[in-house]
């Protein structure tokens, strides 16, 4: 690709304009800001470079605890995942965790292939055993992009599951701490976020609620 070699002096370029416009526009920001973070936001997304972060809901440095890994998963044996949730309920005391996916996930696409990847198929296996279990519910729909984006969809909502069985979070909603756990899910082709309405507030909600979202009929159609 043209101009491929000088990438990282661009970033370093651009990263010296945009901290200059930001303390023009908010003199004092990143003093204030090095002294304490307070994010009310826990995201975690999917690694993938056409999913933004920040500047995708308008929200400056501080205000979002970011986790991104392939297929935005949340696993009972990573630790690093695991780390970060409990830094940010136990520690930060975020108030919502959202879960974001994108349609077009190719750690979706992956699982769905069954492809030889190595350890991607570890990883991903999780997300292999979502399709297997709705093997007849995506061989109903029409082509394989509506299977890809329903899976993307269920992984979401699976993910937005494992955050609430985990014993950091019950052992959060028992202690009475407020925290809820949303699944939203990002279109490369629009640039929108989509609300999957599997939010969950409360341990004795949670099953049936992503119980709900699971068998909305409304699964894989994308944003106006
Ligand atoms: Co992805």
């Amino acid at each position: 690709m043209a101009g491929d070699d000088d990438i990282l002096p661009r970033l370093l370029a651009n990263n010296r304009v945009w901290a200059a416009e930001v303390e023009r526009d908010n003199p004092g920001f990143f003093e204030r800001l090095a002294h304490q973070q307070t994010p009310r936001v826990l995201w975690i997304g999917c690694s993938d470079s056409r999913v933004p972060g920040n500047e995708s809901i308008g929200l400056m440095p501080g205000e979002i605890f970011f986790h991104r890994n392939i297929a935005n998963q949340m696993q009972m044996v990573d630790f690093n995942g695991l780390a970060v949730l409990q830094y940010a309920v136990d520690w930060l005391r975020v108030r919502h965790i959202v879960i974001c996916g994108h349609y077009g996930c190719g750690g979706v696409k992956t699982a769905l292939k069954q492809n030889e990847l190595g350890l991607l198929n570890n990883w991903l296996h999780g997300v292999g055993e979502l399709s297997r279990k709705h093997k007849a519910r995506l061989d109903a729909l029409a082509d394989r992009q509506h299977r890809i984006d329903a899976l993307c969809e269920l992984n979401v909502i699976e993910q937005v599951r494992n955050v609430c069985r985990n014993p950091i979070l019950l052992q959060a909603w028992r202690r009475g701490q407020e925290i809820a756990v949303h699944g939203w899910i990002y279109e490369l082709h629009s640039g929108r976020l989509k609300d999957l309405e599997a939010t969950v507030e409360a341990e004795r909600l949670a099953e049936a609620t992503l119980d709900a979202a699971v068998a909305r009929p409304s699964l894989s159609s994308r944003p106006a």
